[in-house]
């Protein structure tokens, strides 16, 4: 377990004054190349405010999560190669774009993985998605696979995995593996996540350093019971129940 100390930060906009903007706890910088830190907006800052409140109740925890998941997959997005597009415009003009080359799909870690899926849907129209169950073995207290269903064609499409929090790792890890298994390269994983530890963040690169883990936060670290601290709690407990 590690607790560093997190940098704080002035945060509002630019045009305010230092002396009048609050001073907030942002990111752990982190050296890992292949891991992205979305920029530390006053919006990403003030939707994470509002999550990581144990007194946010249900319904506005999954709003402002929601937000955070779109911040996520837009910028996830942008990961993707794109190939020149020229189009033309109703004015007669032509314009030189561009548009996403090859197909994505989505792999949810269950349980808490799927509540990021509708804000997949929502920038990706009727996207496939898969779902893997990774959950604690009693006996080994080592993850293991209960359950996938995946795209049959996984092998040649770009893939986002889906998971909300990042402990240890050991479920994305796991989740990696099977991936791999059925003919996914490395390089064409994004990882999309609201919030990391540092050590999840470093399994991950040391493990695999050409998945691209795109990521809105990384925390202190982990208590002794491996929460991430301070985090937010059991994301799947207040997303879908409490
Ligand atoms: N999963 C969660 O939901 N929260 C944590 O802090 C760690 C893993």
């Amino acid at each position: 377990a590690s607790n560093s100390q997190p940098p704080s930060q002035t945060v509002g906009p630019e045009y305010r004054p230092a002396g009048l903007k609050p001073i907030a706890t942002v990111s752990t910088p982190l050296s890992q190349k292949n891991v992205h830190i979305l920029p530390q907006t006053p919006q990403l800052i003030a939707l994470l405010t509002m999550i990581r409140d144990r007194n946010t109740g249900r319904a506005d925890f999954i709003f402002y999560s929601n937000r955070i998941i779109r911040l996520l997959v837009e910028e996830g997005l942008n990961h993707l190669p794109v190939v020149g597009q020229e189009v033309s415009t109703p004015v007669g003009r032509s314009y030189a774009g561009v548009k996403f080359e090859g197909k994505i799909c989505g792999v949810s870690i269950m349980r808490a993985g799927e509540s990021m899926e509708q804000g997949l849907r929502d920038c990706c129209r009727s996207v496939r998605i898969g779902k893997i169950l990774i959950q604690r073995d009693e006996e080994t207290s080592k993850p293991k696979l209960y359950y996938d269903k995946l795209p049959e064609d996984i092998a040649d499409r770009w893939v986002l995995l889906l998971d909300p929090m990042l402990a240890t790792g050991g479920s994305a890890l796991m989740a990696i593996e099977v991936l791999r298994s059925r003919g996914v390269p490395e390089d064409r994983i994004l990882f999309l996540n609201l919030i990391a530890s540092p050590e999840g963040a470093k399994n991950f690169a040391d493990r695999f350093p050409k998945v691209r883990v795109v990521t809105a936060f990384v925390d202190a670290g982990l208590d002794e019971k491996n929460w991430i601290v301070p985090g937010l709690g059991d994301f799947g407990d207040r997303f879908y129940t409490m």
